[in-house]
């Protein structure tokens, strides 16, 4: 299939993780123009050697860094991969103030990078796509996440509005929703053989999602090939939330 993204530009929070990384890989074999994001520059460099992209780096709890970084670029897609895990917690014994960083990062970031950038994708009357990176957590209950699923049910809030709201300049905007994936986010916790043992049970595919798992449906949604899709929430789960 012509994923029609040759040559594009598309921007990549999150790049330096693994599921950010990952699409950057598969985005610039399909020969789009790639802008990596994140903080750790040394990182981004790396990925930038490897892959030819282009990096850019900002902090996404900051609205004058992302402003000013974003500031005149041509863009026609983008990927909020950027992200961060939180705590493991009840809601009786949560701590509010990572609860609030988790807002900020994953929530509040999410919408910084899609006011710039839409407002430069609405200038250049182009059109253009957006893919939010969500959860599972944002789909059903998982216990001890009470503020990632949070943060990650405004993603997908957003990413209802934000399909409404810039459909008619041709901005299709779509978040996915991926189980767990073996990266730092999430090893420490369901690496454990008593809690990833028992939620892999339940798994129609029982494993879990790897980074190209997760950044095949990422391309897809950025693609010519999604261009009646706007406003979806896709599981990536292997079935889990279907069952
Ligand atoms: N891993 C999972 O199981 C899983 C499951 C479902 C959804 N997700 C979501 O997928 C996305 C990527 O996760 P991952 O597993 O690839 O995580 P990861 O490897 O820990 O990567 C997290 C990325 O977010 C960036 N980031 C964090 N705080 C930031 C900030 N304040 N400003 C700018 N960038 C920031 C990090 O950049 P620096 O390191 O450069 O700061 C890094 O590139 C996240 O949104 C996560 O919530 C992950």
């Amino acid at each position: 299939m012509e994923t029609g993204l040759k040559g594009r530009p598309i921007l990549v929070t999150g790049a330096s993780g693994g599921i950010g990384a990952a699409t950057v890989r598969l985005l610039v074999a399909e020969g789009a123009d790639v802008i990596a994001s994140g903080r750790n520059e040394e990182v981004l460099s790396k990925l930038a050697d490897e892959t030819g992209c282009r990096t850019l780096s900002f902090d996404l709890t900051s609205e004058e860094a992302v402003k000013e970084a974003l500031d005149g670029i041509e863009l026609f897609g983008v990927v909020n991969c950027g992200g961060w895990g939180g705590e493991i917690a009840t809601p009786m014994e949560t701590d509010m103030a990572v609860f609030d960083k988790v807002i900020d990062i994953n929530a509040r970031g999410t919408l910084l990078v899609t006011k710039y950038a839409s407002q430069n994708m609405v200038k250049a009357g182009k059109g253009g796509s957006i893919v939010n990176v969500s959860s599972q957590a944002s789909l059903v209950g998982l216990a001890g996440h009470i503020s990632y699923a949070s943060s990650k049910g405004a993603v997908d809030a957003m990413t209802r509005v934000s399909a409404l709201e810039l459909g008619k300049f041709n901005i299709r905007v779509n978040a996915v929703n991926p189980t767990v994936v073996m990266t730092p986010m999430s090893e420490w916790y369901w690496g454990r053989d008593e809690i990833g043992g028992p939620f892999i049970e339940t798994m129609p595919l029982h494993r879990w999602a790897t980074e190209d798992d997760c950044a095949a449906p990422i391309v897809f949604l950025l693609s010519d090939g999604a261009s009646m899709i706007s406003g979806v929430t896709l599981p990536i789960d292997g079935g889990f939330t279907a069952v």
